[in-house]
């Protein structure tokens, strides 16, 4: 990680692909003061998604990174590590960024890259997580932010947000109870990172200098 001295704002770069509400409230904690941090650059592959108007109306820049104008992923990823790089930012946040990265990424942005997954990882790694969820008849659901790593979904637990299961739910109606806590469980993260508080040394996550569980810290609404 890139040593910050105490008087420097960490500056973030997020990465989107969709709807952006991760990012809505990551912006939301900034502007009521429970992060200190600037958010540089926000970079979506989608010229789409609605999380590039949320960044417009915060006043922060934007970029768009369509991964369909690549020959390969590596030139996609090239791009991106670029586009990145140049703001210089302290940590990287992924906030529903719907693309495989090649190990030369994730190298890169080693304990320095955080991302949000929607299930109790190593549960569901991947996508449709709350169909699947549903499909396995599990009690309990939820969240996971982690450090990044080559391994899709698989990199160093830091936080988990326990959602519970009901009978009746559908996966849309799971979801949506699922992302109130993301939007929780993120920031919470994100603050603790730019506090200086949460780190990744020598691939183990600690927190005020101790080492956490394997399975990361829980919370529980
Ligand atoms: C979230 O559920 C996130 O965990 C997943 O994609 C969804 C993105 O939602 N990776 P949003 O774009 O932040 O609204």
């Amino acid at each position: 990680m890139h040593q910050q001295s105490l008087q420097q704002i960490p500056r973030l770069v997020v990465l989107i692909s969709g709807s952006g509400s991760n990012l809505q409230a990551l912006i939301d904690a900034i502007t009521a003061g429970t992060i200190v941090a600037t958010i540089e650059l926000v970079i979506s592959n989608k010229p789409e998604a609605m999380g590039l108007t949320r960044a417009n109306k915060a006043g922060i820049a934007t970029q768009v990174i369509n991964h369909l104008e690549f020959g390969s992923r590596e030139a996609f990823d090239r791009e991106l590590m670029h586009a990145i790089d140049d703001k210089q930012p302290e940590l990287v946040v992924l906030a529903g960024f719907m693309r495989i990265f090649t190990p030369e990424l994730t190298h890169h942005f080693h304990g320095r890259m955080l991302n949000i997954h929607p299930s109790l990882l190593p549960q569901f790694k991947g996508t449709n997580t709350h169909e699947r969820a549903i499909e396995a008849e599990v009690d309990q659901h939820g969240a996971s932010v982690h450090f990044v790593s080559s391994e899709l979904d698989g990199g160093p637990m830091v936080l988990q947000a326990l959602v519970p299961v009901e009978d009746l739910d559908s996966p849309r109606v799971l979801a949506a109870r699922v992302l109130v806590q993301e939007h929780v469980i993120y920031p919470i993260a994100i603050k603790w990172f730019c506090e200086g508080r949460l780190k990744l040394q020598n691939n183990l996550v600690l927190m005020d200098g101790h080492r956490l569980p394997v399975e990361g810290m829980k919370f529980q609404s």
